[in-house]
């Protein structure tokens, strides 16, 4: 799910967090709970969580993203409540703040507003970009190299089971042929690639 982008000041654009009443109602915050959030992305339900936090509650925050924890280290960074954590969720039981217990735990699954639209994320074929895709661009490899190298059986089950496209196996196959005559590395270069 995406925050969608409201109004907010250049430097720090604020956002609408997807279905807030819905999210603070699962959560039931208590003035003096720890709560995580595990998806942090531009802060949007942390700030909610925050307005509800007394001086003695903890919001511990995650995200892979390190433009995300750049953007909550300016809008929290001074919030002594507040922790910050950059990594996978994946790892929050090695994270120590998280082992005196967790009073509730949210996870919003998805890219954010910013990652869709700064083109040289390469989340999006709106705009041209390199085919990044990754959440971490500080680590592993962009989707441009895993295409390069991935067998045609790998990039099918991937589209088959993460995008569920009903022709993961026809567009895996189109792809291999198509990074044969010349590499794939730019998201319109993709999406131009795939008409059959
Ligand atoms: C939909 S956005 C969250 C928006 C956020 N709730 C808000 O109000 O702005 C999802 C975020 O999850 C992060 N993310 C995705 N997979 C992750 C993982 N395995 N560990 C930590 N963060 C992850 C992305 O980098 C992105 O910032």
């Amino acid at each position: 799910m995406a925050a969608g982008i409201a109004a907010g000041t250049p430097q720090e654009p604020s956002h609408f967090p997807v279905m807030l009443p819905q999210v603070l109602e699962g959560l039931r915050v208590r003035p003096g709970g720890t709560y995580l959030d595990g998806t942090l992305g531009r802060g949007g339900h942390a700030q909610a969580v925050l307005e509800k936090l007394g001086p003695e509650g903890r919001l511990l925050l995650m995200d892979k993203d390190p433009e995300a924890i750049a953007s909550a280290e300016r809008l929290f960074g001074r919030d002594g409540r507040v922790a910050l954590y950059r990594g996978s969720f994946a790892a929050l039981a090695d994270w120590e703040d998280t082992s005196y217990g967790l009073d509730g735990v949210l996870f919003d699954l998805g890219v954010s507003s910013p990652q869709l639209d700064v083109a040289e994320r390469g989340f999006s074929f709106r705009n041209d970009g390199p085919l990044d895709m990754r959440m971490d661009p500080e680590s592993g490899e962009s989707a441009a190299e895993w295409l390069a190298r991935a067998p045609e059986a790998e990039i099918a089950e991937v589209l088959w089971q993460y995008g569920e496209e009903r022709m993961s196996r026809k567009i895996a196959r189109t792809i291999v042929a198509r990074r044969a005559e010349s590499p794939i590395t730019r998201t319109t270069q993709l999406a131009a690639r795939l008409t059959f």
